[in-house]
């Protein structure tokens, strides 16, 4: 008896240590400046399994120097990293590329307005139990994601609803406990949990008037976010590059000076934004976009209105074609229209942003 006892707790704890083998996640530490590609001195531990919801990785993505570093902070340090920046400079895909490459699973939650309380801690379903209907709570996406491993990612952080905000505020708080009132439980967040945010503004309102929809965030939700890194557009040759390794088709001599000339006139168009004499701008999202439609029209000029030119106001309409033609050396119809009108273009623009 004594001895078939000992056996079974012996294969008890076989197995137990089996189990921890097989569910231990190794982790093993690799140079970051392989790993992305950037000029840095630092080791960082990945992952070695791959697991559901680790991000795919994009070989070409570029890293930006003081952006990586400051989303790494965040996932070795347990931080909270707040990416600010212009539309279309890589901010979401920064952090989900650096979670590609830790293999750290990584979901993005866009705040815009439709995303609601419900959605964010869960709601009382109705389902079936032994054949009887029975109201039973299921967790949202908070609850759910703060008891694994996860680097959980609030897009359009600044266009959340003060409702939202209000709920997100509590996971925020330092010890990052999630009380969840519905259920009277309290939920501490798994060691490998991260948060992660990205917005057009600092909180502050927009000053520009492009992000509609933005709000005003309140100064002790702001205060919570330990590191608050900035995102710009990335210098011509390098946004260049991107394009070309997105779109290899472009990758001979004539392609690669069109996208260049792409590039250029993007970049006027900063210019002109940050000089306030337009009030839009084209994004290396923008870019892409009509270097993939010109791909299908086969036609430069036809692709940049439908890619760029039909989105912006009548009014600045001329003052883009200025700039396309200064770079592709070939009118637009806008600019004729008004041709007796002075222009009003800053010539000064030499830098951008
Ligand atoms: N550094 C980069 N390397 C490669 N692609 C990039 C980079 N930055 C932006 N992109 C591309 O530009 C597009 C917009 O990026 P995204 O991260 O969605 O911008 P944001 O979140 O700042 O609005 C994506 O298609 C992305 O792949
Ligand atoms: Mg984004």
């Amino acid at each position: 008896m004594l001895i078939r006892r000992i056996c079974y707790i012996g294969y008890l704890a076989v197995l137990d240590v089996f189990i921890l083998l097989v569910h231990k996640e190794v982790m093993k530490t690799q140079p970051a400046k392989k790993l992305f590609n950037i000029d840095i001195n630092l080791d960082v531990p990945v992952f070695t399994k791959k697991t559901e919801h680790v991000p795919d990785i994009d070989p070409n993505y570029s890293f930006d120097h003081d952006t990586t570093l400051a989303i790494l902070a965040g996932f070795m340090h347990n931080l909270k990293v707040l990416v600010q920046g212009l539309h279309g400079s890589g901010k979401s895909t920064h952090i989900e590329q650096i979670a590609a490459r830790l293999n750290w699973p990584c979901i993005r939650i866009n705040l815009d307005g439709y995303i609601s309380r419900s959605d964010l801690i869960g709601k009382e379903t109705i389902v079936l139990l032994r054949g009887k209907q029975v109201t039973e709570f299921k967790d949202g996406i908070l609850p759910w994601a703060i008891k694994q491993r996860m680097a959980l990612v609030f897009d359009e952080y600044d266009a959340g609803r003060p409702d939202v905000m209000f709920i997100l505020q509590r996971i925020l708080e330092n010890n990052g406990k999630f009380t969840l009132v519905d259920t009277n439980s309290v939920i501490t967040p798994h060691p490998d949990f991260r948060i992660f945010a990205t917005a057009n503004t600092v909180g502050l309102g927009d000053s520009k008037g492009i992000y509609s929809g933005t709000q005003i965030i309140n100064q002790g939700q702001m205060d919570r976010w330990n590191i608050v890194a900035k995102l710009d557009y990335l210098p011509l040759e390098k946004e260049v590059s991107i394009v070309l390794k997105k779109l290899p088709l472009y990758n001979y001599k004539e392609g690669k000076k069109l996208v260049t000339n792409m590039v250029e006139l993007a970049n006027l168009t900063r210019n002109g934004f940050a000089l306030e004499d337009i009030s839009c701008l084209m994004s290396p999202r923008t870019v892409i976009n009509w270097a993939e439609n010109n791909q299908i029209f086969a036609d430069v000029e036809k692709s940049f209105r439908l890619s760029f030119l039909n989105k912006c106001d009548d009014s600045e309409k001329r003052v883009i074609a200025e700039y396309y033609q200064r770079v592709f050396n070939c009118e637009l119809n806008e600019s004729l229209k008004d041709q007796n009108e002075t222009t009003s273009i800053s010539n000064g623009a030499k830098s951008y942003i």
